[in-house]
């Protein structure tokens, strides 16, 4: 069976990756280990505790990960989080904390130590900025060639960005860790805005949840509640939520969910396209491509498994 890492900032879609992760019998969820960006890593562990208490999961061990960028020592949390997300990364929803706490190894060495145990069973799921994991493969580079993959989200290839015109917010956080692990070697898949953003969830879905009658059920329904509401503002046109997290997982789960190209990625680390995910025109003609980025999903059947899984739990 398949293991899943899932390296969260806990906010609104992170959480309904947790859920896709746990509905789904194909694979078993080894760990969470957090990071920063929708809130601060300690918050975002924080709620990934309490999430997996609530949804009946306190088997899942939750590893803190790093607090700030590579590059600086910053705390950074995106202005617009707040907002997008709700102050607690939750959609402001009250739920009861957990009594557990973060493990005591830190989220570096357990990924590499999971690297270590199940090799090519193991699937890395980042669906925050890339600073956990490029310090695992800078303390222990041979897991490039051991892991069974990375399914990111983060990045556009063809649209814009969502936080400037060209930048997605996961790695416009740490544009240096996205281009080292894209150059790493690491088999990956990035999941980016492309077709996140195709993968769209409604009020009417929410109201499936609520229906349900369960204290979970309704919790999950009120924080995505949130997440619609904030998109009813910064993104109008779209008429629902873009499934940007729980994507990456079903990709982890299912990779024939997406139609993808093999490029040589890179990420501009200078103004002013800082954070923008491109290939790399200086190796375009190696017939050795670095990464697989998703350019298309199958929107109806990606919509079922998800409805399907959530109702799993
Ligand atoms: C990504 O940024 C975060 O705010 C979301 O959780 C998602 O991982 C979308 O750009
Ligand atoms: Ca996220």
């Amino acid at each position: 069976m398949k293991k899943l890492i899932l390296d969260l900032d806990t906010g609104v879609d992170d959480t309904l990756a947790i859920c896709y992760a746990l509905g789904s019998p194909e694979v078993e969820l080894i760990g969470i280990t957090g990071t920063y960006g929708n809130v601060l890593t300690k918050q975002g562990v924080r709620n990934a505790l309490a999430i997996t208490d609530m949804l009946g999961h306190p088997e899942v061990k939750v590893y803190e990960g790093l607090a700030h960028s590579s590059t600086t020592d910053d705390f950074s949390v995106l202005p617009i989080s707040a907002f997008i997300h709700g102050d607690n990364g939750i959609g402001d929803v009250e739920i009861e904390d957990s009594e557990r706490v973060a493990e005591d190894v830190p989220a570096v060495d357990f990924i590499i130590d999971s690297v270590k145990k199940y090799g090519k069973d193991l699937i890395y799921v980042p669906t925050g900025p890339q600073t956990n994991l490029a310090a695992a493969i800078k303390k222990a580079p041979e897991i490039v060639d051991e892991i069974g993959g990375v399914v990111l989200m983060g990045g556009a290839l063809t649209v814009p960005g969502n936080v400037s015109a060209c930048a997605e917010a996961n790695i416009s956080q740490d544009p240096e860790a996205a281009d080292f692990v894209f150059r790493s070697g690491i088999p990956a898949t990035m999941v980016g805005l492309d077709v996140t953003l195709q993968t769209l969830l409604t009020y009417k879905d929410t109201a499936v949840w609520r229906e349900k009658g369960t204290y979970a059920a309704g919790k999950i329904a009120d924080i995505t509640d949130y997440y619609i509401k904030a998109y009813e503002t910064t993104a109008p046109t779209l008429h629902g939520c873009g499934l940007h997290d729980p994507l990456a997982v079903a990709v982890a789960v299912d990779p024939t969910l997406v139609t993808c190209l093999d490029i040589n990625m890179k990420v501009d680390t200078e103004a002013p396209t800082r954070g923008r995910t491109i290939g790399d025109t200086d190796r375009l003609n190696d017939p050795v491509k670095t990464m697989k980025v998703a350019v298309g999903v199958d929107v109806p059947r990606f919509l079922d498994e998800f409805m399907t899984r959530i109702g799993n739990l």
